[in-house]
């Protein structure tokens, strides 16, 4: 991917000088930055990054700028990442199933935290890791609603099974703590309440005191005109629940944000390659590119429409079935998008809002997927 070192005043300065003919995510640093604030200042605890939503080294270089100061990490290509650009950072290697030789590389970088969720796993961990000084969380998950989609068909320990797990954790020396993942994009604050309320009981039934409870990702970015996330109505609860659910037993808080982090520093430039007999909208990226994750999330209403000399259209608004630029009948945006009427051939329409599991995850499925990152002062227009 290549970045651009001019920084440019808004998108459309850049796409009315460049002309792209493909996709080109538009980089604010100061809304990352002001974004990590945000979660510092708000969150009441240890606020880490999930590395995954988001890996490019411009995110990290700022995250650590801005005074992030732990990383949530999948697999030993992100954590040498954070060792080369945020080497004192904290690593938190919280993919609870791990090749024995992806542990030793973990252990030889540094790791000091882990979660685990299953009695084979956690064996594994307690044969490779050294226990001094080394965390062990035990992810748990619950039947509750509130996400885009529910992470719980994958990872997670029941109650039940957590307990016993964590008992295990404390009794082998480790440090004993407990972590969950609401769901991404958890737009229901009582998810936390529910998830916070049960680790209180999974660590009374263990009868261990945890050091830590995280209290994962999940916070959601602004994907609708209509929903503002509540980052700090959520960040309130957290704080008021756990005080009441552990009284002096209260764990200090780790948070492992990916999509709330990075989301909203990134503004996605797709061009209209053609509007097919009036009708069908066909953009030069899609779900096999940096729309990969729409199909499972939802659409993003927060759009723009610019023309190639840069003049944003204003036209009443019309409700178009979007296709992306491959040969598969798949590739196409979910629902409808409303796009000004005024419209044309050419423009390019900005999504805002694309910084989460769009790089990541972009293909080079039927040689489309080429994509650049520029760099702007501002975001909109
Ligand atoms: C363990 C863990 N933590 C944090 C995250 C980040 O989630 P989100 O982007 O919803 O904040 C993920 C996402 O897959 C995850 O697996």
């Amino acid at each position: 991917m290549g970045l651009s070192k001019t920084i440019w005043t808004t998108p459309s300065e850049y796409l009315r000088i460049q002309q792209p003919d493909a996709p080109v995510m538009f980089f604010s640093p100061a809304v990352l930055q002001a974004t990590a604030r945000r979660f510092i200042d708000g969150f009441p605890g240890f606020v880490t990054y999930a590395v995954k939503s988001n890996p490019d080294e411009i995110v990290i270089e700022n995250l650590a700028a801005a005074g992030v100061q732990g990383f949530d990490v999948a697999s030993p290509a992100e954590m040498r990442l954070i060792r080369r650009i945020a080497p004192s950072a904290a690593m938190h290697y919280n993919n609870p199933v791990r090749a024995r030789s992806e542990i030793l590389t973990a252990v030889e970088l540094g790791v000091a935290s882990y979660s685990v969720d299953s009695r084979s796993e956690l064996a594994k961990l307690i044969a490779l890791v050294p226990a001094q000084g080394t965390e062990i969380s035990v992810r748990f998950k619950l039947p509750v609603a509130g996400a885009a989609y529910n992470f719980g068909a994958k990872f997670g320990a029941t109650v039940e099974l957590a307990a016993e797990l964590l008992a295990t954790v404390a009794d082998a020396g480790f440090v004993p703590s407990l972590t969950f993942h609401p769901g991404t994009q958890c737009t229901e604050p009582s998810a936390w309440d529910a998830y916070i309320r049960a680790a209180a009981e999974i660590a009374a039934m263990a009868g261990v005191k945890i050091a830590r409870l995280n209290v994962g990702g999940g916070f959601p970015s602004h994907r609708l005109n209509e929903i503002e996330p509540q980052l700090e109505a959520i960040f309130r609860l957290i704080d008021t629940v756990a005080a009441e659910a552990f009284g002096s037993d209260r764990p200090a808080l780790v948070c492992e944000p990916g999509r709330g982090l990075c989301a909203g520093a990134f503004s996605l430039a797709s061009r209209v390659k053609a509007v097919r007999d009036d009708e069908h909208v066909f953009l030069n990226d899609g779900v096999y590119g940096a729309f990969a994750e729409l199909p499972l999330i939802g659409i993003i209403d927060r759009t723009e429409v610019i023309s190639p000399d840069g003049v944003k259209r204003g036209g009443e608004t019309v409700e178009r079935i979007v296709f992306g630029p491959t040969c598969d009948s798949v590739d196409r945006l979910p629902g409808v998008v409303a796009l000004p009427g005024d419209m044309q051939e050419e423009d390019y329409v900005l999504f805002h809002g694309m910084g989460a599991y769009s790089i990541a995850t972009n293909t080079r499925f039927n040689g489309f997927g080429e994509l650049s990152v520029a760099t702007v002062l501002k975001l909109k227009g």
